[in-house]
């Protein structure tokens, strides 16, 4: 068995992900890349045997069989691209890109490359309980689509400023372009594909929102564009077999703990999951098939599947990272299509970037792109 040589870029998240890396068998974390002296310390703590380096372009001349492209979302087109021209495999985090032009520079390099694998790291389609959600789709219990929803609720308001107290690439971010943890998973269950979006801002309401601590250095609140302000965005989409699907992306709310909320309607029932403070998080589901029931079934399936190893939990996010990267690497060593290829990954991306232009147009629906 040959092992592959892996380098990463974007050392704050990159590092999770990295470790598990390492957990494969036919894997090496060679190298690690980061234009912050700190984050490369780190990574040299994790890491004492692969190599640092400061820019980019040198660490893609190491010989790097696979880069795991864990920098901030504006470079994703920029380092994704420059891989995959280097001979690399590339696994890269969500969102896509920046933008709709990036997402079709990211398609075109993938094309001129057939015989690298490009994925996105869409993790929370890994979670046990998505993953139980599509089997159980898949041998029919729920019947055809009808609607679904998904929220994002993640105060993060502290991560829009540096400690100099200039903006952060997430300050810039339009909420609903992050809109892959919650579309991947259902369309990874469903097999939909939205057609349409129509979108909304919360532009209300920041005045009264206490600063959260650290998210305005100095208390000051700054000239954040208001988006990122009330960072919160909801989008209609229209689904190609004539469904619904509604998302909600909010950065900016005051609520806690975050969560993930999930849930998916066919003809024959419908799974969602529980939020907190309801714990560990549980799927409640309504099955026409079980004849009798007075109220939904309980499911104890968490974000965790049940038989990965015990170090399998270090990707950041419980199981999902391991599930996810043994995926990728199995379709290197297979040569076979990655499960979250350019074309889901467009499909879970596009979507929410057409509803942040429909929301700059008063909410007009906005055709999506079906390359
Ligand atoms: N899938 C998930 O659950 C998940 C979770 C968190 C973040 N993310 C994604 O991971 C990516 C990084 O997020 P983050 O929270 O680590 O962001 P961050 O801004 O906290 O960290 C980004 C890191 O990249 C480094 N960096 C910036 N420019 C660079 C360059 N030109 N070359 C090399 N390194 C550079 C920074 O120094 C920093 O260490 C983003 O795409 C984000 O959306 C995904």
């Amino acid at each position: 068995m040959r092992n592959y040589r892996v380098g990463v870029v974007g050392l704050y998240r990159g590092l999770g992900p990295a470790r598990v890396f390492d957990l494969m068998p036919d894997c090496d974390v060679v190298a690690g890349c980061d234009i912050d002296a700190r984050a490369l310390e780190r990574f040299g703590a994790l890491f004492p045997q692969a190599r640092q380096y400061g820019a980019y372009d040198e660490m893609l001349t190491h010989g790097l069989d696979i880069v795991f492209v864990a920098s901030p979302v504006p470079l994703h087109c920029r380092h994704t691209v420059a891989a995959l021209e280097a001979g690399c495999h590339v696994l890269q985090e969500v969102t896509l890109a920046g933008n709709i032009d990036e997402c079709r520079q990211i398609l075109a390099a993938v094309q001129a490359h057939p015989r690298q694998k490009f994925m996105l790291a869409e993790n929370c389609c890994y979670w046990a309980h998505i993953l139980s959600w599509r089997e159980m789709w898949g041998q029919g219990l729920l019947g055809d689509f009808m609607y679904a929803e998904a929220e994002y609720i993640h105060d993060t308001r502290h991560l829009l400023r540096q400690a100099d107290g200039s903006p952060t690439w997430r300050a810039s971010m339009p909420p609903m372009h992050y809109c892959t943890h919650s579309l991947g998973p259902l369309l990874k269950v469903t097999g939909e594909r939205c057609v349409a979006a129509s979108g909304m801002s919360v532009t209300s309401g920041f005045g009264r929102c206490r600063p959260h601590v650290g998210a305005f250095g100095n208390g000051q609140r700054g000239d954040l564009p208001v988006r990122a302000k009330s960072g919160t965005e909801v989008a209609i989409l229209q689904t190609a077999s004539g469904g619904v699907i509604k998302i909600l992306v909010a950065f900016g709310i005051t609520r806690e703990p975050m969560f993930h909320y999930y849930s998916i309607y066919g003809t024959d029932g419908v799974l969602e999951t529980s939020r907190p403070p309801t714990s560990p998080l549980q799927t409640n589901a309504w099955l026409d098939s079980v004849p009798h029931l007075n109220n939904m079934i309980e499911m104890p399936i968490t974000e965790n599947v049940t038989d990965a190893p015990p170090e399998a939990a270090q990707g950041g996010h419980g199981t999902a990272e391991y599930m996810m990267i043994q995926d990728f690497v199995a379709s290197i060593r297979d040569d076979t299509p990655p499960p979250l290829d350019i074309h889901a990954a467009l499909r879970m991306a596009l979507p929410g970037m057409c509803a942040h232009e429909s929301a700059l147009n008063g909410g007009q629906m906005v055709e999506i792109p079906d390359w």
